[in-house]
Protein backbone atom coordinates (compact mmCIF):
# COMPACT_ATOMS: atom_id res chain seq x y z
CA UNK A 1 0.00 0.00 0.00
CA UNK A 2 1.47 3.17 -1.00
CA UNK A 3 1.48 6.33 1.49
CA UNK A 4 2.35 8.71 -0.90
CA UNK A 5 0.12 12.01 -1.02
CA UNK A 6 2.06 14.80 -3.46
CA UNK A 7 4.38 14.16 -6.49
CA UNK A 8 6.29 16.42 -8.39
CA UNK A 9 6.73 15.88 -12.56
CA UNK A 10 9.51 17.19 -13.79
CA UNK A 11 9.32 17.82 -17.65
CA UNK A 12 5.20 18.19 -19.33
CA UNK A 13 6.00 16.34 -22.85
CA UNK A 14 4.04 13.28 -23.76
CA UNK A 15 5.44 11.42 -21.34
CA UNK A 16 5.40 13.85 -18.00
CA UNK A 17 1.98 15.22 -19.00
CA UNK A 18 1.16 11.69 -19.01
CA UNK A 19 2.76 10.56 -16.24
CA UNK A 20 1.17 13.69 -14.12
CA UNK A 21 -2.70 12.81 -15.45
CA UNK A 22 -2.32 9.27 -14.34
CA UNK A 23 -0.96 10.07 -10.94
CA UNK A 24 -3.76 12.62 -10.60
CA UNK A 25 -6.28 10.19 -11.88
CA UNK A 26 -4.95 7.55 -8.66
CA UNK A 27 -6.25 10.95 -6.51
CA UNK A 28 -2.32 11.82 -5.81
CA UNK A 29 -1.59 15.57 -5.67
CA UNK A 30 0.65 16.28 -8.71
CA UNK A 31 3.23 19.37 -9.42
CA UNK A 32 3.48 19.07 -13.16
CA UNK A 33 6.84 21.82 -13.67
CA UNK A 34 8.32 22.64 -17.17
CA UNK A 35 10.62 25.33 -18.60
CA UNK A 36 8.45 25.91 -20.96
CA UNK A 37 5.05 28.03 -20.06
CA UNK A 38 3.64 26.50 -23.63
CA UNK A 39 4.46 22.89 -22.59
CA UNK A 40 2.84 23.13 -19.61
CA UNK A 41 -0.54 24.89 -21.34
CA UNK A 42 -0.20 22.21 -24.02
CA UNK A 43 -0.01 19.56 -20.48
CA UNK A 44 -3.48 21.54 -19.21
CA UNK A 45 -5.34 21.06 -22.28
CA UNK A 46 -4.20 17.46 -22.29
CA UNK A 47 -5.55 16.90 -18.97
CA UNK A 48 -9.02 18.68 -19.40
CA UNK A 49 -9.23 16.87 -22.49
CA UNK A 50 -8.81 12.97 -21.01
CA UNK A 51 -10.91 14.53 -18.25
CA UNK A 52 -13.84 15.48 -20.45
CA UNK A 53 -13.68 12.28 -22.47
CA UNK A 54 -13.73 10.33 -19.08
CA UNK A 55 -16.71 11.97 -18.33
CA UNK A 56 -18.38 11.49 -21.28
CA UNK A 57 -17.77 7.97 -21.47
CA UNK A 58 -19.17 8.09 -17.57
CA UNK A 59 -15.91 6.66 -16.25
CA UNK A 60 -15.59 9.60 -13.94
CA UNK A 61 -18.37 12.04 -12.83
CA UNK A 62 -17.93 15.80 -13.47
CA UNK A 63 -16.89 16.46 -9.91
CA UNK A 64 -14.17 13.76 -9.46
CA UNK A 65 -12.90 15.44 -13.15
CA UNK A 66 -13.32 19.07 -11.04
CA UNK A 67 -11.61 17.64 -8.19
CA UNK A 68 -8.92 15.78 -10.27
CA UNK A 69 -7.75 18.52 -11.96
CA UNK A 70 -7.69 21.04 -9.10
CA UNK A 71 -4.92 18.18 -7.69
CA UNK A 72 -2.76 19.28 -10.65
CA UNK A 73 -0.59 22.45 -10.14
CA UNK A 74 1.27 24.00 -13.01
CA UNK A 75 4.54 25.29 -12.34
CA UNK A 76 7.78 27.07 -14.29
CA UNK A 77 10.01 25.93 -10.85
CA UNK A 78 8.41 24.29 -8.47
CA UNK A 79 6.02 23.49 -6.25
CA UNK A 80 5.02 21.62 -3.42
CA UNK A 81 8.99 20.59 -2.94
CA UNK A 82 8.59 20.11 0.30
CA UNK A 83 5.38 18.04 0.54
CA UNK A 84 6.99 15.79 -2.38
CA UNK A 85 7.43 12.49 -1.16
CA UNK A 86 8.27 11.47 -4.95
CA UNK A 87 10.05 13.81 -7.73
CA UNK A 88 9.92 11.95 -11.18
CA UNK A 89 11.66 13.38 -13.74
CA UNK A 90 10.48 13.09 -17.42
CA UNK A 91 12.63 15.77 -19.03
CA UNK A 92 13.91 15.43 -22.74
CA UNK A 93 16.19 12.30 -23.17
CA UNK A 94 19.36 14.11 -22.50
CA UNK A 95 22.17 12.93 -20.55
CA UNK A 96 23.51 16.12 -19.37
CA UNK A 97 20.20 17.66 -19.48
CA UNK A 98 19.23 14.45 -16.88
CA UNK A 99 22.27 15.03 -14.96
CA UNK A 100 22.09 18.88 -13.90
CA UNK A 101 18.35 18.52 -13.19
CA UNK A 102 19.32 15.29 -10.79
CA UNK A 103 22.18 17.49 -8.92
CA UNK A 104 19.42 20.42 -8.48
CA UNK A 105 16.26 17.96 -7.60
CA UNK A 106 19.00 16.76 -4.85
CA UNK A 107 18.65 20.61 -3.67
CA UNK A 108 15.16 20.93 -3.67
CA UNK A 109 13.12 18.29 -2.68
CA UNK A 110 13.29 16.78 1.25
CA UNK A 111 16.11 14.43 2.54
CA UNK A 112 13.80 11.65 1.66
CA UNK A 113 12.00 12.19 -1.37
CA UNK A 114 12.61 9.60 -4.03
CA UNK A 115 14.25 10.70 -7.21
CA UNK A 116 13.15 8.73 -10.09
CA UNK A 117 13.60 9.20 -13.78
CA UNK A 118 11.67 8.17 -16.41
CA UNK A 119 14.51 7.39 -18.81
CA UNK A 120 14.17 4.73 -21.30
CA UNK A 121 17.71 4.34 -21.72
CA UNK A 122 20.32 5.99 -19.76
CA UNK A 123 22.28 4.46 -17.31
CA UNK A 124 20.30 4.83 -13.28
CA UNK A 125 24.16 4.78 -12.26
CA UNK A 126 25.30 7.99 -14.13
CA UNK A 127 22.36 9.30 -13.01
CA UNK A 128 23.14 8.32 -9.18
CA UNK A 129 26.51 9.96 -9.42
CA UNK A 130 25.12 13.10 -9.56
CA UNK A 131 23.88 12.79 -5.91
CA UNK A 132 26.38 12.39 -3.61
CA UNK A 133 24.92 10.62 -0.57
CA UNK A 134 21.28 10.51 -1.80
CA UNK A 135 22.28 8.31 -4.39
CA UNK A 136 20.45 5.37 -2.31
CA UNK A 137 17.34 7.55 -3.79
CA UNK A 138 17.87 7.06 -7.07
CA UNK A 139 15.83 4.79 -9.26
CA UNK A 140 14.31 4.33 -12.38
CA UNK A 141 10.33 4.62 -12.99
CA UNK A 142 10.10 4.02 -16.87
CA UNK A 143 6.30 4.05 -18.29
CA UNK A 144 5.39 3.56 -21.84
CA UNK A 145 3.61 5.52 -24.52
CA UNK A 146 0.29 6.31 -24.15
CA UNK A 147 1.28 6.29 -20.33
CA UNK A 148 -2.85 6.44 -19.30
CA UNK A 149 -3.12 3.30 -20.98
CA UNK A 150 -0.07 1.35 -21.00
CA UNK A 151 0.08 -1.18 -18.12
CA UNK A 152 3.61 -1.53 -17.53
CA UNK A 153 5.91 0.61 -15.41
CA UNK A 154 9.42 -0.87 -15.73
CA UNK A 155 11.43 -0.14 -12.13
CA UNK A 156 14.91 -0.11 -12.43
CA UNK A 157 17.55 -0.34 -9.77
CA UNK A 158 21.20 0.84 -9.96
CA UNK A 159 23.44 -0.90 -7.13
CA UNK A 160 23.28 2.34 -4.77
CA UNK A 161 19.26 2.35 -4.92
CA UNK A 162 18.14 1.21 -1.37
CA UNK A 163 15.58 -1.79 -0.41
CA UNK A 164 13.33 0.72 0.52
CA UNK A 165 13.44 2.46 -2.56
CA UNK A 166 12.72 -0.40 -4.79
CA UNK A 167 9.73 -1.37 -2.45
CA UNK A 168 8.34 2.18 -2.36
CA UNK A 169 8.60 2.75 -5.74
CA UNK A 170 6.56 -0.47 -6.87
CA UNK A 171 4.20 0.01 -4.50
CA UNK A 172 3.25 4.39 -5.93
CA UNK A 173 3.58 2.32 -9.72
CA UNK A 174 0.80 0.12 -8.06
CA UNK A 175 -1.32 2.76 -6.49
CA UNK A 176 -1.21 4.52 -9.98
CA UNK A 177 -2.80 1.46 -11.27
CA UNK A 178 0.07 -0.10 -13.03
CA UNK A 179 2.29 -3.41 -13.41
CA UNK A 180 5.63 -1.95 -12.23
CA UNK A 181 8.54 -5.04 -12.75
CA UNK A 182 11.82 -4.60 -11.78
CA UNK A 183 14.72 -4.71 -13.85
CA UNK A 184 18.56 -4.14 -13.65
CA UNK A 185 20.42 -1.01 -14.77
CA UNK A 186 21.85 -2.72 -18.19
CA UNK A 187 21.77 -0.76 -21.77
CA UNK A 188 17.80 -0.10 -22.63
CA UNK A 189 17.05 -2.28 -19.43
CA UNK A 190 14.60 -5.22 -20.76
CA UNK A 191 12.16 -3.29 -22.98
CA UNK A 192 14.01 -0.93 -25.44
CA UNK A 193 16.98 -4.18 -25.50
CA UNK A 194 14.13 -6.47 -27.19
CA UNK A 195 11.97 -3.70 -29.03
CA UNK A 196 14.35 -1.20 -30.26
CA UNK A 197 16.59 -4.14 -32.51
CA UNK A 198 12.77 -4.91 -33.50
CA UNK A 199 12.03 -1.72 -34.80
CA UNK A 200 15.61 -0.99 -36.30
CA UNK A 201 15.05 -4.02 -38.01
CA UNK A 202 11.38 -2.85 -39.59
CA UNK A 203 13.81 -0.25 -41.01
CA UNK A 204 16.21 -2.50 -42.48
CA UNK A 205 13.62 -4.46 -43.97
CA UNK A 206 11.92 -1.23 -45.90
CA UNK A 207 15.38 0.09 -46.73
CA UNK A 208 16.52 -3.34 -48.46
CA UNK A 209 12.94 -2.83 -50.35
CA UNK A 210 11.52 -6.30 -48.33
CA UNK A 211 8.32 -4.51 -48.48
CA UNK A 212 6.50 -0.92 -47.74
CA UNK A 213 6.05 0.39 -44.49
CA UNK A 214 2.31 -0.17 -44.69
CA UNK A 215 2.87 -4.20 -45.35
CA UNK A 216 5.93 -4.33 -43.21
CA UNK A 217 3.44 -3.09 -40.45
CA UNK A 218 0.51 -5.07 -41.97
CA UNK A 219 2.54 -8.36 -41.74
CA UNK A 220 4.18 -7.93 -37.61
CA UNK A 221 0.27 -6.50 -36.78
CA UNK A 222 -1.73 -9.24 -37.86
CA UNK A 223 1.19 -12.36 -37.79
CA UNK A 224 2.52 -10.88 -34.28
CA UNK A 225 -0.73 -9.98 -32.56
CA UNK A 226 0.90 -6.43 -32.10
CA UNK A 227 -1.71 -3.87 -31.56
CA UNK A 228 0.63 -1.71 -34.27
CA UNK A 229 2.86 -2.47 -36.42
CA UNK A 230 6.87 -1.48 -35.83
CA UNK A 231 7.13 1.36 -38.20
CA UNK A 232 3.96 2.93 -36.92
CA UNK A 233 4.90 2.59 -33.25
CA UNK A 234 8.55 4.25 -34.12
CA UNK A 235 6.29 7.55 -34.92
CA UNK A 236 4.26 6.96 -31.71
CA UNK A 237 7.51 6.87 -29.68
CA UNK A 238 9.62 9.49 -32.11
CA UNK A 239 11.97 8.54 -34.58
CA UNK A 240 14.92 10.80 -32.71
CA UNK A 241 14.05 8.75 -29.48
CA UNK A 242 14.20 5.64 -31.12
CA UNK A 243 17.51 6.40 -32.76
CA UNK A 244 19.07 7.85 -29.54
CA UNK A 245 18.27 4.25 -27.68
CA UNK A 246 20.00 2.55 -30.64
CA UNK A 247 23.19 4.35 -29.92
CA UNK A 248 22.87 3.99 -26.45
CA UNK A 249 22.55 -0.12 -27.38
CA UNK A 250 25.22 0.58 -29.62
CA UNK A 251 27.70 2.23 -27.25
CA UNK A 252 27.34 0.23 -24.31
CA UNK A 253 26.71 -3.29 -25.68
CA UNK A 254 29.37 -3.32 -27.26
CA UNK A 255 28.61 -5.56 -30.87
CA UNK A 256 30.22 -3.69 -33.96
CA UNK A 257 27.07 -3.56 -35.88
CA UNK A 258 24.38 -5.64 -33.89
CA UNK A 259 22.72 -2.12 -32.69
CA UNK A 260 23.66 0.39 -34.85
CA UNK A 261 20.64 2.65 -36.12
CA UNK A 262 19.49 1.83 -39.62
CA UNK A 263 20.59 4.15 -42.25
CA UNK A 264 17.05 5.10 -43.17
CA UNK A 265 15.67 5.89 -39.63
CA UNK A 266 18.70 8.32 -38.98
CA UNK A 267 17.85 9.59 -42.85
CA UNK A 268 13.96 10.68 -41.57
CA UNK A 269 15.31 12.34 -38.43
CA UNK A 270 17.80 14.21 -39.64
CA UNK A 271 15.17 15.44 -42.41
CA UNK A 272 13.06 16.26 -39.39
CA UNK A 273 10.49 13.72 -39.88
CA UNK A 274 10.15 12.48 -36.01
CA UNK A 275 6.53 10.55 -36.11
CA UNK A 276 3.56 11.90 -34.54
CA UNK A 277 4.72 14.87 -32.88
CA UNK A 278 6.12 16.83 -36.07
CA UNK A 279 2.85 15.30 -37.73
CA UNK A 280 5.14 12.93 -40.61
CA UNK A 281 7.43 9.93 -39.94
CA UNK A 282 7.39 7.18 -41.30
CA UNK A 283 4.01 7.77 -42.39
CA UNK A 284 2.45 11.94 -42.89
CA UNK A 285 -0.20 13.01 -40.35
CA UNK A 286 0.12 16.41 -42.15
CA UNK A 287 -3.45 16.15 -43.21
CA UNK A 288 -4.68 14.87 -40.32
CA UNK A 289 -3.23 17.28 -38.45
CA UNK A 290 -4.49 19.98 -40.14
CA UNK A 291 -8.50 18.91 -39.99
CA UNK A 292 -8.02 17.59 -36.31
N1 LIG B 1 -3.87 9.46 -23.58
C1 LIG B 1 -4.95 8.93 -22.98
N2 LIG B 1 -5.69 7.96 -23.55
C2 LIG B 1 -5.33 7.53 -24.78
C3 LIG B 1 -4.21 8.03 -25.47
C4 LIG B 1 -3.47 9.03 -24.82
N3 LIG B 1 -2.37 9.59 -25.36
N4 LIG B 1 -4.09 7.39 -26.66
C5 LIG B 1 -5.10 6.51 -26.73
N5 LIG B 1 -5.83 6.60 -25.60
C6 LIG B 1 -7.04 5.84 -25.27
C7 LIG B 1 -8.14 6.25 -26.19
O1 LIG B 1 -8.80 7.42 -25.70
C8 LIG B 1 -9.03 5.04 -26.13
O2 LIG B 1 -9.77 5.07 -24.93
P1 LIG B 1 -11.35 4.89 -24.85
O3 LIG B 1 -11.49 3.63 -24.08
O4 LIG B 1 -11.80 6.10 -24.15
O5 LIG B 1 -11.88 4.78 -26.24
C9 LIG B 1 -8.04 3.88 -25.99
O6 LIG B 1 -6.81 4.46 -25.54
C10 LIG B 1 -7.78 3.18 -27.28
O7 LIG B 1 -7.37 4.16 -28.23
P2 LIG B 1 -7.87 4.20 -29.73
O8 LIG B 1 -9.27 3.65 -29.80
O9 LIG B 1 -7.62 5.55 -30.27
O10 LIG B 1 -6.87 3.29 -30.56
P3 LIG B 1 -6.34 1.82 -30.36
O11 LIG B 1 -7.37 0.89 -29.84
O12 LIG B 1 -5.68 1.54 -31.65
O13 LIG B 1 -5.21 1.97 -29.24
C11 LIG B 1 -3.00 2.39 -28.55
C12 LIG B 1 -4.19 2.92 -29.34
C13 LIG B 1 -3.38 2.29 -27.07
C14 LIG B 1 -1.88 3.40 -28.73
C15 LIG B 1 -2.63 0.96 -29.11
O14 LIG B 1 -2.46 1.03 -30.49
C16 LIG B 1 -1.38 0.41 -28.50
O15 LIG B 1 -1.39 -0.17 -27.42
N6 LIG B 1 -0.24 0.56 -29.23
C17 LIG B 1 1.06 0.11 -28.74
C18 LIG B 1 1.63 1.15 -27.83
C19 LIG B 1 2.97 0.73 -27.30
O16 LIG B 1 3.53 -0.31 -27.59
N7 LIG B 1 3.54 1.62 -26.48
C20 LIG B 1 4.85 1.42 -25.90
C21 LIG B 1 5.84 2.20 -26.69
S1 LIG B 1 7.47 1.99 -26.05
C22 LIG B 1 7.60 3.21 -24.92
O17 LIG B 1 6.76 4.04 -24.71
C23 LIG B 1 8.82 3.20 -24.09
C24 LIG B 1 10.05 3.65 -24.67
O18 LIG B 1 11.01 3.77 -23.91
C25 LIG B 1 10.27 3.91 -26.07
Amino acid sequence: MSDVTHITVIGAGTMGSGIALTAAMAGIKVCQVDVSQDQLDRARGYHEKTAARNVAKERMTQSQADEMLAGIGYATETCMAGESQFAIEAATENKGLKKKIFASMVETFSNDCILATNTSSISITSIADQVGSAADRVIGMHFFNPVPVMKLVEVIKCPATSQTTLDRTMELGEAMGKTPIAANDHPGFVSNRVLMPMINEAFHAWNDGVAEPEAIDGIMKLGCAFPMGPLRLADLIGLDVCRDIMLVLHEGLGHPNKYAPCPKLVELVEAGRLGNKTSWGVYDYRQAAATA
